[in-house]
């Protein structure tokens, strides 16, 4: 595979709940290490794209390729971050990033990985002594562990305050990088959109579709001052108005 085709492929001809029409004629693609963000109005089917994608929800018209390869159902390539941290309480940190792994627990890389999201020394405690912010690093490490090519993520950095989230976006970036993984992340947030997108795709409503597909051209790292981040802004937000979502 050249590092131009695809790592992932993911078309929706039709998406119905019922007698919603929920998603229709969706097509995307992200290359490997790319990130893509997703805005759109509440209930425009952005998490049920996600769900598709992840394998969670099968029952629609379109295929999910990875590597060239038709998915089928859940698999440890693709990994979600939900909106809340969804740790078992009754495990520990270490336990919750290393549930979905297979064998013995590699105890050295639980440990590299907490450190990675600045948790260092972390592992023995219960999610119930951890703040909103810890507790979604946590998500996230485990969302790394079984080392997936993509990483989906839902409105991962709502329930945190606003700190805490220009910290989650840095880790969210680094970790990509270095793990080469692919984002595609769903946001309410425009700014974050752009700070963290390669490319910001602009959901319509009704059925859920692809408005508009606005690359952000800006250095790498980026700067959250510069001037061209306020031009990509008002792109996007001027593209949210078309479709209606502002
Ligand atoms: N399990 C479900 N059963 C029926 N309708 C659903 C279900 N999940 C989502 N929907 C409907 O599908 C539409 C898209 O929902 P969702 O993907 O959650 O939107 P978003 O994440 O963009 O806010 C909404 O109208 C929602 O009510
Ligand atoms: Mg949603």
């Amino acid at each position: 595979m050249t590092t131009e085709s695809p790592l992932l492929d993911v078309r929706v001809r039709s998406k119905r709940f019922a007698q919603q029409d929920v998603l229709r004629d969706v097509h995307l693609q992200l290359r490997e290490g790319e990130c893509v963000t997703l805005v759109g109005a509440s209930g425009c089917g952005k998490s049920t794209l996600l769900r598709i994608v992840a394998g969670l929800d099968r029952d629609y018209e379109g295929e999910v390729r990875l590597g060239g390869e038709a998915t089928a159902g859940p698999t440890r390539d693709i990994r979600f971050v939900f909106q809340e941290p969804r740790l078992f309480p009754w495990l520990t940190v270490a336990g919750n990033v290393a549930f979905d792994g297979r064998g013995p627990v590699d105890d050295a890389r639980v440990a590299a990985l907490l450190d990675e999201v600045g948790l260092a020394g972390f592992g023995s405690r219960l999610p119930k002594a951890l703040s909103g912010g810890q507790a979604q690093r946590v998500a996230i490490a485990r969302g790394l562990f079984v080392q997936p090519r993509v990483l989906l993520l839902d409105e991962p950095f709502s329930a945190v305050d606003a700190f805490t989230r220009l910290k989650l976006q840095e880790l969210l970036l680094s970790v990509a990088r270095a793990h080469r993984i692919a984002v595609l992340m769903v946001t309410h947030d425009i700014d974050e959109a752009v700070y963290l997108g390669d490319r910001v795709l602009v959901f319509e409503a009704d059925p859920g579709r692809i408005g508009a597909a606005i690359p952000v051209t800006l250095q790498q790292p980026r700067d959250r001052d510069a001037p061209d981040v306020g031009q990509a802004v008002a792109s996007v937000r001027r593209a949210l108005q078309r479709a209606h979502a502002l």
